[in-house]
């Protein structure tokens, strides 16, 4: 992950947004530059920066190597018309995650199965993601707390996100056994797939390194009902953690490897 961030605002009102920046500036501790009429490109010449949090009207995103990474719900909406749909998610069957569930989802990137998830679980049920890339964890907490524009049960999926910017293996080792129903892991596929255009931008800022062994014997530990990883169908990442069954869709490039925790052991 790169870790050199600078903050901005957008040109147009930037006079506006000075503040908002200035606050976010503060609170994350991030080193702030007024963008006069500079380009970005220059700011980032200027100060040394690889990345950078762009404060606009419409969003707070961040720039990197020309790409721009924000939250979004728009593949986890198309996933719940689906559900609603009566349709089946190869996740959620994966998790067989139910109403009233926790999860403890341990790299929680855009949201997006955080989100879907979300919805599954309900009002009575638990989501915390981790993520351990700072700039994401803020763009992606940010995102899920002011969303708007959306029909209420999928801003309400989105509020009851509890995001924490933490590296897994810390936050799973001091949980007490047995915490939440199911524990997920969707770690950057050791393989890229060419098409995720989603996935591109986080890939400059994402911790990329594969799931430990130790992170999976935790989760285990951690988890009343299933440990769920996500990765390519091809993956030799499955037999190496030992994530016993794969499920997921007959054409699908994408597959689940499932372990029964605690109490289905
Ligand atoms: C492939 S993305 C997850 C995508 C996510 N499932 C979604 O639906 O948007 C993997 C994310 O996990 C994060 N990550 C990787 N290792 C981590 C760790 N040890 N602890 C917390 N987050 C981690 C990465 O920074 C990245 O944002």
């Amino acid at each position: 992950m790169n870790d050199s961030l600078v903050i901005t605002t957008g040109i147009r009102s930037r006079k506006n947004l000075e503040e908002k920046a200035l606050e976010l500036s503060r609170e994350w501790k991030i080193p702030y530059q007024p963008r006069e009429k500079y380009s970005l490109d220059f700011i980032r010449e200027m100060t040394g920066a690889s990345t950078i949090l762009l404060v606009s009207h419409q969003k707070l995103s961040l720039v990197t190597n020309g790409k721009e990474f924000f939250f979004h719900p728009g593949l986890a909406k198309l996933r719940i018309k689906e559900l609603q749909a009566g349709k089946t998610d190869q996740m959620i069957k994966a998790m067989d995650l139910q109403e009233g569930d926790s999860l403890l989802d341990c790299t929680l990137g855009l949201a997006a199965d955080a989100l879907v998830a979300s919805y599954v679980v309900g009002t009575k049920g638990i989501i915390v993601g981790l993520e351990d890339a700072a700039p994401v964890a803020h763009i992606i907490a940010r995102g899920l707390r002011s969303y708007t524009g959306e029909k209420p049960e999928l801003i309400n999926a989105m509020r009851r996100i509890q995001v924490v910017n933490q590296h897994h293996l810390h936050y799973l080792r001091n949980l007490p056994s047995n915490t939440f129903d199911v524990v997920y892991f969707d770690p950057m596929f050791r393989v890229p797939k060419v098409k995720s255009s989603s996935m591109a931008p986080l890939r400059d800022l994402a911790n990329s390194s594969p799931l430990s062994i130790e992170a999976v014997a935790e989760a285990v530990r951690v988890a009343r009902k299933r440990v769920v990883m996500k990765e390519n169908r091809e993956s030799q990442e499955f037999q190496r953690l030992n994530f016993q069954l794969i499920q997921g869709g007959r054409y699908s490039p994408v597959a689940y490897g499932v372990i029964k925790g605690g109490v289905l052991k």
